[in-house]
């Protein structure tokens, strides 16, 4: 049994496979009708989310599958004390498969350790967001057709940000790339992304604090919001929220193929001018995630698809 906790549990070639599947699902989505008849999945997100939730619940709907699930913790037995190892037991007697999100690091990792299921961390605190990073690296794939020879700027919350602790790990596997990475000093990625990961692996990289000295050199701007519920101290969070504003003057500094992204939800770090720029493929990347996660819920679960 697999599960998906980083996405580094996925080989660069079992990576490919999954995102080939996922571009077959874009193109013949009937053909994957009911390739999960019968199957469930559990959703258990003990933080708030929409677009991980949501995707995820289409994507098995998508397949033919069932979803089941809570949404938060006070609507599930966390409320009343139950750890995440007994709550995982009960579920695998529930369901076929399952995606976690909770705050605390390492939580899905306690999970799949008592787990009868395959389980997806759909993001553990400030950690990872795997998932998020097959949503990115597709529409990277799909759009810049490529996963090497690209300058990536990272821009905002570094620091908290768990689709970045996830993408940079992901990324660094390609050949040619080179990481631009934007933020205020207090929100820089922190030292063991930098160390273990960064300079380990010899990957280039450039740390700065302002957006307009290095984005007309970009081939991805990634931009990121402030993580405000990982903060201790609120006064810090409002004086750091706003580090960073796209706005259209700021796009004219950038090339004509520069791709904007943003794992989403925006608050005020992408100004809504921007959304009407063909660079700016936000939203776009949400439907890529459920065609990854569709590929992601065949392969775990080990279904395949004649000629897929
Ligand atoms: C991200 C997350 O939850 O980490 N959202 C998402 O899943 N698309 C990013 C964020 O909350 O800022």
């Amino acid at each position: 049994m697999r599960h998906l906790l980083s996405p580094l549990d996925l080989s660069v070639e079992e990576l490919d496979t999954l995102l080939d599947l996922a571009s077959d699902i874009e193109q013949h989505p009937d053909k994957y009708r009911h390739a999960c008849d019968g199957k469930k999945l559990a959703t258990l997100f003990y933080e708030p989310s929409t677009r991980t939730r949501l995707s995820f619940e289409a994507a098995m709907l998508n397949l033919g599958g069932n979803v089941l699930g809570f949404s938060s913790a006070d609507s599930s037995s966390a409320a009343k004390g139950e750890s995440v190892s007994d709550t995982i037991r009960i579920v695998s007697c529930y369901a076929d498969i399952c995606a976690m999100r909770h705050p605390k690091e390492g939580a899905p990792l306690v999970a799949a350790s008592k787990s009868g299921i395959p389980v997806i961390n759909a993001g553990d605190g400030g950690h990872q967001h795997p998932t998020q990073t097959l949503t990115d690296l597709m529409t990277i794939r799909s759009l810049k057709g490529r996963l090497n020879n690209l300058v990536i700027g990272i821009c905002g919350d570094l620091k908290f940000g768990r689709t970045v602790h996830s993408l940079i790990n992901a990324l660094v596997r390609y050949t040619g790339i080179k990481f631009v990475l934007i933020s205020p000093n207090e929100l820089r990625i922190p030292s063991y992304i930098r160390q273990d990961v960064l300079e380990k692996k010899h990957v280039e990289y450039q740390e700065v604090e302002r957006l307009e000295d290095v984005i007309g050199g970009l081939d991805l701007l990634y931009m990121t919001r402030v993580q405000k519920e990982r903060f201790f101290n609120e006064e810090e969070y409002i004086r750091l929220k706003d580090s960073y504003i796209l706005n259209a003057a700021k796009m004219a500094l950038a090339g004509k193929d520069m791709l904007v992204m943003h794992p989403l939800p925006r608050v005020n770090e992408i100004s809504v001018e921007v959304d009407d720029d063909e660079r700016a493929v936000y939203f776009k990347q949400v439907q890529y995630g459920v065609y990854v996660r569709m590929a992601l819920i065949l392969t775990l679960l080990n279904i395949n698809i004649p000629d897929a």
